[in-house]
């Protein structure tokens, strides 16, 4: 069901029939296309692949199964489960789902679990690495994975050859996301979905924390929960304009490497039906600067931060980081936000 990179013709994997070209492979990764891991200059289509941001991209959230994916996975499970509990998904071995522009694996990882037949796709090798870490710290089986490494702008599979896609997060790191959606379109079966995932803010308010005991006492007060809120953004913001105030008088700006467009109204002119589902959470949550932020702004993780040459990007951290010891303590990174999970809005495009 894949399209052969060199004539273009269906195969199976590892070799073309017709041409003879076999798909190397690295890592156990099929190495389906040589394109760049970015491409930011140029008349040509422009994407941000995340190869340099790699290790960085979820600090140390790395291994964890969100339960917004789990939830998200579970969902899309069910819908290729033909009304049976996603657990007897592996009963099904022709459904198949492709998740585009993977990353490190939070939604394909937690799929697999569920005994789904995939393929995950991404530019980056590194994120594809990082999908099998994830997978088997968690003790979760890739057997019914297929890792790729793949440009969404030109995705080599045969047309009608999946049943669902998802491709979350990644459409504004596109500069022509309405060709990865002809893509999408193209690649699916008829009656396949695209299936995305959103935020929607939901009911449970932050304060409403401070209330919610379930027979304990609440673990902070309304007062603590605002002061170290408002700490939390504050020291963001010091740290990020900070950053670029440091490196401004040397000529380098931020740029945003990232395009607005309309998903609905693009999917509207394709798909036949779409289909939504809110899924209520509120989950209360804390994180702190080091365990998100800070390792990615050091390590240059943040796209805006791409093109910033090493030396300059080292220096400036640096003393940002002795300011900010000295301004706000030796442990401004443990620095707590208080958060609740937003509830998870699940839009299906049908074919
Ligand atoms: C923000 S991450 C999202 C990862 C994952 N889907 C998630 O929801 O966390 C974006 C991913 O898109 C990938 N990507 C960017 N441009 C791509 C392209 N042209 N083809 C395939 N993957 C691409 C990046 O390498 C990165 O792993």
């Amino acid at each position: 069901m894949f399209l052969c990179p060199k004539c273009n013709s269906k195969m199976t994997l590892p070799s073309c029939s017709f041409c003879g070209h076999t798909i190397p492979r690295l890592n156990h990764i099929w190495q389906f296309t040589d394109a760049p891991d970015m491409v930011i200059d140029g008349d040509k289509d422009k994407y941000i692949g995340y190869e340099h941001i790699g290790e960085n991209y979820s600090g140390s959230r790395k291994y964890l199964l969100e339960e917004r994916d789990v939830l998200f996975a579970e969902e899309v499970s069910s819908l290729i489960s033909s009304g049976q509990e996603a657990a007897q998904l592996s009963a099904d071995p022709d459904k198949i789902i492709l998740d585009l522009a993977c990353g490190d694996g939070c939604f394909t990882v937690p799929c697999a679990k569920n005994g789904a037949r995939l393929i995950a796709g991404d530019i980056s090798n590194t994120m594809l690495r990082l999908l099998q870490e994830k997978a088997a710290h968690n003790h979760i089986s890739l057997e019914n994975v297929t890792l790729c490494r793949m440009n969404a702008l030109a995705i080599p599979l045969a047309d009608e050859s999946v049943d669902i896609v998802t491709a979350n997060s990644m459409l504004h790191l596109i500069s022509n996301p309405q060709k990865v959606l002809c893509e999408i379109y193209r690649i699916l079966k008829k009656g396949g979905c695209f299936i995305c995932q959103d935020d929607r803010p939901g009911k449970n308010l932050r304060s409403d924390l401070s209330h919610q005991e379930n027979g304990h006492p609440p673990k902070y007060n309304e007062a603590q929960i605002q002061a170290d809120n408002e700490k939390y953004s504050q020291l963001v913001n010091a740290f990020y304009n900070g950053y670029w105030q440091k490196l401004m008088p040397q000529g380098i700006l931020p740029k945003k490497y990232s395009w607005k467009f309309d998903r609905d109204q693009l999917c509207s002119g394709l798909f036949s039906t779409r289909e939504e589902k809110l899924i209520p959470r509120g989950t209360p949550y804390e994180t702190t600067l080091e365990d998100g932020f800070l390792p990615r702004i050091i390590n240059r993780g943040f796209s805006d931060q791409t093109h910033v040459p090493k030396d300059a990007h080292e220096k400036a951290i640096h003393e940002l980081l002795d300011e900010f010891h000295e301004n706000y303590g030796e442990d401004f990174g443990r620095t707590m936000f208080h958060g609740v999970e937003d509830d998870l809005l699940i839009t299906a495009y049908r074919k």
